[in-house]
This record gives C-alpha cells, structure tokens and sequence, in this order.
C-alpha cells in the first residue's frame, strides 16, 4: 500500500457514474469514477448544512449537493454552481494491484 493511503475498495467495484461512500481514516468520503478515472472529495458539502454528498447527483463531473443544489467538480473541488463559497476538498486516488487507495489528507494540506 502507498504509504499515507487507505485501501477502500477493489477497483472493479466502482461502476461508471456511480457514487459510493467510504471511510478513510474515520471520515466519510465519495468516491466515484468518471471516463474511466476514480476520484475522491469529502463527503460533506461545504455549505451551511453540510449536506450528505454521497446521496447527491452526478452528472459528469459535477456532484451536485442533495440540500441546497450547489455543484462541485470532482475533479479540482471547484465550485460549479453556488450557493457554496468555499471549494469542496479533494483527495488523490491510486489504483494499484486491482484496489483502490485514497489519501488520508486532501490535496493542499
Ligand atoms: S448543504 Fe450543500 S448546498 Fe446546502
């Protein structure tokens, strides 16, 4: 395993589209595929009410939050559409010997 990553799931158990909630070190986090390439953010909108993105929509790249609509891009965290004004933390993922590792900080920290 890289070292500061997480096993969470066996690569050929993320679907294309799909979003699947996983814990890496004790927080929730989503982890989706997009033409062909995993990625992973926080599980919890940055709005107000830190909605429960795992149960959002994903359409492409934009994760939209299930409360109050605002749209992220799983990519980069950027938001696409507001009313979130702070950008959704992003995490590496690695796939290696048919799993999948996420890193336990986000990008930029
Ligand atoms: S909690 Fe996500 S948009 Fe309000």
């Amino acid at each position: 395993m890289p070292a500061g990553f997480e096993a969470v799931l066996d690569d050929a158990e993320l679907a294309e589209g799909e979003l699947r909630i996983v814990h890496v070190l004790g927080q929730a986090l989503v982890l989706c595929r997009v033409r062909g390439r995993p990625y992973a953010c926080s599980g919890e909108c940055t709005f107000e009410d830190g909605g429960d993105l795992g149960a959002g929509h994903l359409d492409g790249y934009s994760l939209r939050c299930p409360v109050h609509g605002c749209v992220f891009d799983v990519r980069s965290g950027r938001i696409v559409s507001p009313p979130a004004d702070e950008q959704l933390p992003t995490y590496e993922v690695r796939s290696e010997g048919g799993r999948l590792f996420v890193a336990h900080r986000p990008r930029g920290f």
